[in-house]
């Protein structure tokens, strides 16, 4: 598959930032991938050209009607110069069921890996290797058809960019206050919540603007019908270790099925940490919390790793978790799960993939 696809090198490659003005999301690589779709056609052209514009019709069905998807994973290089990505086969197999959701044929998912795996050999002096620093991968799909009529598109694009990013907040692993939203949802069950599409996080903007406002880095999420069971923050799945037990929301249909928050799930039971996956009501955390019971909250996702949770505040009411610090939980599972991407650590449950074998 890897040989059909088409390399166009630049000629004029950029100057790379520096490893410590990186922040997050901001800097290009010098290329990127893109393949087409067409309805009786399927997906076509695969190539790799230099990074730029793409030019697209306005009446592109993305811009109207929000048919689009994205994913993110990222890639290490290790200290002996191997290149390592984290469980992507997982990335491509969310971003079909994201697909399957929004009405968006399916991607190869193996000629996606292949694709990703060429892209990042090209572009490989662009991962960071301070500690902290990624290579940031976002595989999208948009709606190009151009067309104003209210169905499926029938024309696609699938590109995947990169990104050397550094910290996700700019805490880094030090904790963030989170303000949990009690006016806007983001999510009903039955809807698009757990597809990582852009409708999400067009929804969580404004709930996440006023938050800001009031010094919280990001949203913590309700139930859209009772208003009342966790569900996650805008950027991350998330987990509250009480009593001894860490638990965190269970996927409820309209949470995002994160791929950290598994791999967390699966270190939390190999280490018998005890690990509930249930309902949480908000005023039971509340609760907990002030009765001395939460210990530690965190959360998790590609972008953020591990982001210990310092703060919560709940209609005014403010929660201080763990006196403002990273438990040791949280902790203990950035240094294992950033150890075992950075190639440091052993990786027994075989998630790396290594790109330039
Ligand atoms: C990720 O962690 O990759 C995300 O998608 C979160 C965010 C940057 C949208």
């Amino acid at each position: 598959m890897a040989s059909s696809i088409d390399v166009q090198i630049t000629t004029k490659k950029k100057q790379k930032p520096l490893q410590h003005e990186l922040g997050f999301g901001i800097h290009f690589t010098d290329h990127m991938f893109i393949m087409n779709y067409a309805e009786g056609k399927g997906w076509h052209e695969p190539r790799i050209v230099p990074y730029q514009p793409i030019v697209l019709d306005p009446a592109a069905k993305v811009f109207h009607y929000g048919q689009t998807i994205f994913e993110g994973l990222k890639a290490y290089k290790t200290s002996d110069g191997q290149v390592l990505l984290f469980r992507p086969d997982r990335n491509f197999k969310r971003l079909n069921r994201s697909n399957e959701r929004l009405g968006v044929p399916a991607i190869d998912e193996e000629l996606a890996l292949q694709a990703l795996k060429k892209l990042i050999v090209i572009d490989q002096d662009w991962i960071p290797t301070a500690s902290e620093n990624s290579l940031y991968i976002r595989p999208f799909v948009i709606a190009t058809e151009p067309a104003l009529g209210v169905d499926a598109s029938t024309q696609y694009q699938f590109i995947i960019i990169l990104s050397p990013v550094g910290n996700y907040y700019p805490e880094g692993v030090n904790p963030v206050k989170i303000y949990v939203e009690s006016e806007y949802v983001r999510a009903v069950r039955g809807g698009i919540g757990e597809a990582k599409t852009a409708g999400n996080y067009a929804a969580s903007l404004k709930a996440q603007e006023n938050a800001k406002e009031q010094g919280y880095s990001q949203v913590l999420w309700l139930d859209g019908v009772h208003r009342k069971y966790i569900e996650e923050v805008g950027s991350m799945n998330v987990f509250f270790k009480i009593n001894g037990t860490v638990h965190t929301p269970a996927l409820s249909g309209s949470i995002l099925d994160g791929i950290t928050r598994s791999s967390i799930i699966q270190l939390l039971k190999h280490w018998e940490v005890p690990v509930e996956e249930s309902m949480i009501a908000i005023e039971d955390l509340f609760n907990a919390a002030k009765n001395g019971q939460l210990e530690e909250a965190f959360g998790t996702g590609t972008a953020a790793v591990i982001s210990p949770i310092g703060e919560l505040n709940w209609k005014d009411e403010k929660v201080l978790i763990n006196g403002g610090n990273t438990g040791e939980i949280s902790q203990k599972l950035y240094d294992t799960l950033t150890g075992i991407q950075r190639g440091a650590l052993p990786d027994p449950f075989g998630w790396m993939v290594q790109v330039n074998d």
